[in-house]
């Protein structure tokens, strides 16, 4: 025996996640909607509703059964059974309500091109359902976004690049701040450690992993061309070097925090003498 498909149990459930789906759509925010307490509880009343809609369906067609002849009660279950979805066979028939080869001769239309012949079916349930989906989509997607102004992509691009001016507001003032002027060297390990990692993987390229130089100049000697000391230092970093010299600004990629630690850093190689370095550039630094 096959099994009777729970169908008001499937059509509740898909009910349901059509309504979930909308939701989440519609309810702006980059969290999921379901999250917030009212959305939670719209859902929930959503599906009580579906179940109460369902049940009275239920309850419905047994008073009605109820209160007819005999007869006419045989009528109704035998036409129920006949279109009732009992599996998928007859789901797929549901959905497409095709014609049996045998019942086509009901459905032939008259005319007759050269021994052709035209069969007028139904349109199938599933495509014409999803037309009048597209009709209302189409009716509400019109009334939300043309007559009552919803928020168009325009709209919602504004607000998201005013919500990330906020947050770039709050992190640079919450971000330590950096007073160039009394800056001053310091000894600290763990700043010195972050400061060796931060120059291996943005600076190395140029000025090679013990400061010797390359392309940048060597960074380990007395001379320099934009001046020593960690407070220029801190000021070449965050600023760049001269136009065209390849030294780029790195304050916008750098924290002035991580811009510190890498300049203590650069500072603590003064005098390491490390082999093959690149010949002096620029002037001799005294403080
Ligand atoms: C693309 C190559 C390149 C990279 C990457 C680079 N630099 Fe430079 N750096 C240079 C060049 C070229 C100069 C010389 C600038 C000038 O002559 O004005 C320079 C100059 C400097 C100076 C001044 C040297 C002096 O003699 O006054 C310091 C300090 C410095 N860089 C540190 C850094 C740090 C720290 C980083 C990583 C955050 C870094 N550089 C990344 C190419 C680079």
């Amino acid at each position: 025996m096959k099994k009777k498909l729970p169908i008001g149990l499937i059509r509740v459930f898909s009910l349901f996640v059509l309504v979930f789906i909308a939701t989440e759509l519609i309810v702006p925010g980059s969290e999921l909607a379901f999250t917030e307490p009212v959305i939670a509880a719209f859902l929930l009343i959503v599906l009580l509703f579906l179940i109460i809609f369902e049940k009275i369906k239920e309850a419905s067609e047994a008073l009605y059964t109820d209160h007819i002849s005999k007869e006419e009660r045989k009528t109704y279950f035998e036409a129920k059974e006949k279109t009732s979805i009992k599996d998928w066979k007859s789901l797929l028939q549901a959905l497409t309500s095709l014609k049996a080869v045998e019942e086509e001769q009901d459905i032939i239309l008259e005319h007759d091109y050269d021994g052709i012949k035209e069969l007028d079916n139904d349109l199938p349930p599933w495509w014409l359902y999803m037309f009048y989906a597209t009709i209302v989509f189409a009716v509400v997607y019109l009334g939300y976004y043309e007559v009552f102004g919803g928020d168009n992509q325009t709209d919602e691009y504004n607000q998201q690049v005013a919500q990330a001016e906020i947050a770039i507001e709050k992190y640079r003032s919450t971000a330590k701040v950096i007073d160039i002027s009394n800056l001053e060297v310091s000894d600290d390990v763990a700043a010195l450690n972050k400061g060796k990692k931060i120059f291996k993987s943005n600076c190395a390229a140029c000025h090679m992993v013990d400061g010797r130089g390359s392309i940048g100049p060597n960074l380990t000697d007395e001379y320099w061309i934009l001046g020593g000391g960690i407070k220029n230092i801190y000021n070449t970093i965050a600023e760049g070097g001269r136009d065209g010299k390849g030294m780029i600004s790195w304050k916008s990629s750098l924290s002035p925090e991580k811009i510190q630690q890498v300049a203590n850093y650069v500072w603590s190689l003064q005098g390491t003498n490390p082999d093959k370095a690149k010949a002096p550039e620029g002037d001799k630094w005294t403080e």
